[in-house]
């Protein structure tokens, strides 16, 4: 069995340049890994090819999709196999991730197919199936504009929690709101800009410059969602909810003197990325303040 674990971007992954197979991104991102979510993959030799998740048959969209993968990286596969996945990421929460996913196939490929495979190599291979995938094989992950992902380093204790605003399934795929946003009139700004906050995430990451840390990723995550307001047809993975938190949490820092920054992926909820000796001062507020679920990374 293979584990894959889900990652939070603190600087987006937000287009793709290109695939070479692997792929060349936009510009570089960087992730803090979860230790609590994640999911476990097994392959066995099977008479057809099938895709079992969470114990359930998939249908053949998902299947199909999944074996594309299985195809890019095993060439001439001769031998049938069943792939059994089971996600310990709350599905409903918003964060069902299909990093952990192509993470812990990738690891289960390697090792079923003896493909000897480093750390390193596996990372790029498995972007073939998803882009934030390759960053689920280190802690704190750069995964830069020319497709290398490495491990970078800080003193810092990161910990990231979410609120969850909705559990509805996303009407649009990160996948499908990416390519419609890199049409955008804004998005040439945006890699620009993105490129820069990956080069000062770096920097601040290693000066274990917190409050630093915290404005970039705040910032980062308002641009990316800006391409999706100015794209055709134009529109929001946020809502009311997201808003209303990132309000209160503006305020609560100034209020508490604690740090505490928020970042959105493609939903509505609010990730918070604050120091872990930090978490039950955090944790205190965050109860009395807001009645929606929350769930520790
Ligand atoms: C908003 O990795 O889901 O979470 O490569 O098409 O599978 P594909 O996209 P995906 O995109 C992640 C987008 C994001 C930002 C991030 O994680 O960096």
């Amino acid at each position: 069995m293979d584990t894959g674990y889900i990652n939070i971007a603190i600087v987006k992954y937000w287009g793709k340049k290109e695939f070479n197979p692997y792929l060349i991104p936009y510009q570089g991102s960087i992730s803090l890994r979860s230790t609590k979510l994640y999911t476990n993959t097994i392959i066995e030799k099977s008479e057809y090819d099938e895709f079992y998740l969470n114990g359930i048959k998939q249908d053949e969209k998902e299947t199909d999709k999944i074996f594309s993968f299985v195809d890019k990286v095993i060439i001439n596969r001769k031998e049938k196999i069943k792939i059994d996945s089971i996600n310990y990421v709350p599905t409903a929460a918003g964060l069902a991730s299909s990093a952990s996913a192509y993470c812990a196939l990738t690891k289960a490929l390697n090792r079923y197919f003896n493909l000897n495979l480093k750390e390193n190599e596996m990372a790029k291979i498995s972007t073939m199936g998803s882009g934030s995938a390759g960053r689920s094989f280190y802690h704190l992950a750069a995964f830069d504009k020319c497709g290398n992902i490495y491990e970078l380093e800080t003193n810092l204790n990161l910990s990231m929690l979410v609120l969850v605003v909705s559990k509805e399934k996303k009407e649009i795929s990160s996948r499908n709101a990416m390519n419609i946003a890199q049409l955008a009139p804004n998005f040439k700004k945006w890699v620009e800009r993105a490129n820069n906050d990956f080069e000062k995430m770096k920097i601040a990451l290693k000066e274990n410059d917190f409050k630093k840390i915290g404005n970039i990723m705040e910032n980062n995550t308002i641009f990316m969602h800006n391409t999706t307001f100015r794209s055709t047809p134009s529109f929001s993975f946020l809502n009311k909810e997201t808003y209303n938190i990132i309000k209160k949490i503006k305020r609560f820092r100034r209020e508490y003197k604690l740090d505490m920054y928020f970042t959105m992926d493609a939903g509505p909820n609010v990730k918070l990325l604050y120091l872990k000796e930090d978490e039950e001062k955090i944790l205190k507020i965050i109860n009395n303040n807001f009645d929606c679920e929350i769930i520790l990374c």
